[in-house]
């Protein structure tokens, strides 16, 4: 991502989070945090591939539904969540809108988010291909070549989580005659993977709980039983793309 992207990202989040704070001031903020208790989504909740995205549905900081989602209530979950800075939810949330059914242009469905070619992608972590007919629900035989790669480690480093990805983005083309991945999505890919290290590790040295990652993508649960807190300093933008950067020269 080029300095002037990160810039006009930085600009259009500070944005953003001014327009959050006005929000806040007039509505109620007891009644926005009303209760963080995980629950189980029903069957007419929407979901989305994405593991974080969904675990938050789950913990009510996006709506339990899934449905109309602002770019704006994205970043207020994230922050509240998981103290991620609003530059690095837009990161990868800004295409969000792009695959939006809701007739706002300024909302998305978190089932949107399955839409091919915006965000999501081939030779997910956790999902099938497209190609393979379902693209969005967690996939166990999916997961587990990826997380066999953890072994018995309680921590997951960069390097592994490097090999990890790697090992899958060569397997997928195996299993699915139609694989495809452009540059732009390959970034994603790297992205993703450093979230989660930038999340549940140390910074930006990764070595990210396994059993935390393994809660996140298996129960699409935050780990607050497992010990996880939420970070108190934001996990800022510039650190996601460091990470990013060890795990693509990692492979
Ligand atoms: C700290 C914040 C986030 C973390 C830790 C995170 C984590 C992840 C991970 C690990 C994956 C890969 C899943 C897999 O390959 O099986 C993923 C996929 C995805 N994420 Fe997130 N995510 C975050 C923020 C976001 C945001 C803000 C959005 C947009 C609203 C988003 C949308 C997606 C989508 C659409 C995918 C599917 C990509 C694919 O695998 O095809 N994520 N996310």
């Amino acid at each position: 991502m080029t300095s002037l992207k990160l810039k006009l990202l930085s600009v259009v989040a500070k944005a953003f989070a001014g327009a959050i704070g006005v929000a806040r001031a007039v509505s109620c903020r007891a009644k926005d945090a009303v209760d963080h208790v995980w629950q189980k989504p029903a069957p007419t909740d929407r979901r989305s591939p994405c593991p974080m995205v969904n675990a938050l549905a789950n913990h009510g900081y996006l709506p339990r539904d899934g449905k109309g989602v602002s770019l704006a209530r994205l970043i207020t979950a994230f922050k509240d969540a998981i103290n991620l800075a609003p530059a690095a939810t837009l990161l990868v949330g800004f295409k969000s809108l792009q695959a939006s059914t809701t007739r706002n242009p300024l909302t998305f469905n978190l089932d949107d988010l399955s839409k091919h070619g915006v965000i999501e992608h081939d030779g997910s972590l956790s999902r099938n291909d497209i190609h393979l007919g379902d693209n969005h629900s967690f996939a166990p035989e999916v997961w587990a070549a990826v997380a066999a790669h953890f072994a018995d480690d309680d921590v997951i480093s960069i390097e592994t989580a490097a090999r990890a990805r790697k090992a899958r983005l060569a397997a997928a083309p195996k299993m699915n005659p139609a694989f495809s991945i452009t540059d732009e999505q390959l970034g994603f890919s790297s992205i993703e993977t450093s979230l989660y290290l930038l999340v549940f590790g140390h910074g930006t040295e990764g070595d990210a709980r396994t059993e935390w990652v393994r809660t996140l993508f298996e129960k699409e649960r935050l780990p607050f039983d497992e010990g996880f807190k939420r970070p108190d300093k934001p996990l800022k933008v510039v650190d996601v793309l460091d990470l990013q950067k060890k795990v693509e020269e990692a492979a």
